[in-house]
């Protein structure tokens, strides 16, 4: 059968990026059964210029009746001046609600390769093996719209508001994940504060009690981001609020050595994703081949695993960037000046991963 995977490139270096992964893909589908096909929409600042809006309809509909969707990044100066209505990062939120992809997994483990790039202490890093479940479709980035109010529009106010059931479906699917992985399980709130994170914490312990194997920590947030530099390889899986995971997920990129590694998956209770470099469009290098591929080529292979399932494939590309790592190849934000390092720009990266993936098909 056929799948359909739509392509969001967004703004800045996105188009360079979800080029590179298309193409990826397209090598390991070229040696499988499977068929697949490629629909180009338009998202964030790219929207905006040619529609009007960050999020038009017709990007909608087709996202509404793919398999999954692989997208770049949105936003740069050009539309920094807009009302919020109007931003590119309004598409990417727009997106996710819309698609009511709830749960942001961004998985954090170093590459043996790479472990000196990361500027926390080698002994730090080396065990690290952990996954960020971010709640991505409530709190403070879908409270009530925000407003200033006031005379003189002196006073603001944007708010964290959350459902128990949207509390809910993301912890189980935390736990789900901490069950197929080391069973410890780590929720951070900030229960010293927010009332929001009291509910967050009741609704961990009653889960908690459906799945009896999992040890289940509780930490708050401000001590967390001290203990995600200090002594990450301690954890396992690690759930949290919308803003909270977003802030927590770039602190986490550190250990990978450098955020242009990290990939994501934006998921459901159905088997559709939407599938993202965590990192942003960075419009100070975009359009001159600067761009690191690796975190877009390796959403596409979560998105082969978790939408297609296709582990096989998705394994195979996991490989080739380890492969091609440890052969000593990096794009710019991987250098760090070593001798035997080879910088590459994003297509010659792209070409390396794919002449990976041929090799082990050939052998
Ligand atoms: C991310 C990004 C987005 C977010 C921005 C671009 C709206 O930082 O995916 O982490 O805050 O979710
Ligand atoms: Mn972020």
């Amino acid at each position: 059968m056929t799948k359909t995977i739509t392509v969001l490139p967004g703004d800045g270096i996105g188009p360079e990026v979800t080029g590179s992964a298309v193409r990826v893909l397209g090598s390991v589908l070229d040696k499988s059964r499977n068929k697949i096909r490629f629909v180009e929409k338009k998202i964030g600042g790219a929207a905006i210029d040619a529609y009007g809006t960050p999020l038009p309809q017709d990007t909608i509909d087709q996202c509404k009746q793919c398999d999954a969707i692989l997208l770049g990044a949105v936003g740069g100066p050009k539309w920094n001046q807009q009302s919020m209505k109007l931003r590119p990062e309004q598409g990417l939120l727009g997106i996710r609600k819309t698609m009511g992809l709830f749960a942001n997994l961004r998985p954090v483990k170093a590459f043996q390769a790479l472990i000196h790039s990361s500027p926390i202490k080698r002994s730090f890093v080396e065990n690290v093996d952990l996954v960020i479940v971010r709640e991505l479709t409530g709190g403070l980035y879908f409270g009530r719209p925000s407003e200033r109010r006031g005379t003189n529009k002196e006073q603001v106010v944007d708010t964290l508001a959350y459902s128990q059931f949207e509390i809910e479906r993301v912890v189980e699917k935390a736990f789900q994940l901490a069950m197929k992985r080391r069973k410890k399980l780590t929720s951070i709130d900030k229960a010293n504060v927010l009332e929001s994170s009291r509910m967050w914490r009741e609704v961990v312990n009653e889960t908690a009690k459906c799945y009896p194997e999992v040890e289940v920590y509780h930490q708050l947030v401000d001590s967390m981001a001290m203990q995600l530099i200090t002594n990450p390889a301690q954890f396992d899986v690690l759930v949290t609020e919308n803003m909270f995971g977003d802030i927590l997920s770039d602190e986490a990129s550190v250990i990978t050595g450098s955020l242009g590694m990290m990939p994501s998956a934006s998921l459901r209770s159905d088997k559709v994703g939407l599938y993202e470099p965590a990192h942003g469009s960075a419009p100070d290098i975009a359009g001159q081949g600067k761009a690191n591929p690796l975190a877009t080529i390796l959403s596409a292979a979560l998105l082969l695993r978790y939408s297609l399932d296709m582990e096989q494939e998705a394994a195979r590309i996991e490989e080739a960037v380890r492969d091609v790592l440890n052969q000593g190849y990096r794009t710019c934000d991987l250098q760090t000046g070593q001798q035997d390092e080879k910088v590459l720009n994003t297509e010659e990266m792209t070409d390396r991963v794919i002449n990976e993936i041929n090799k082990a098909t050939i052998a």
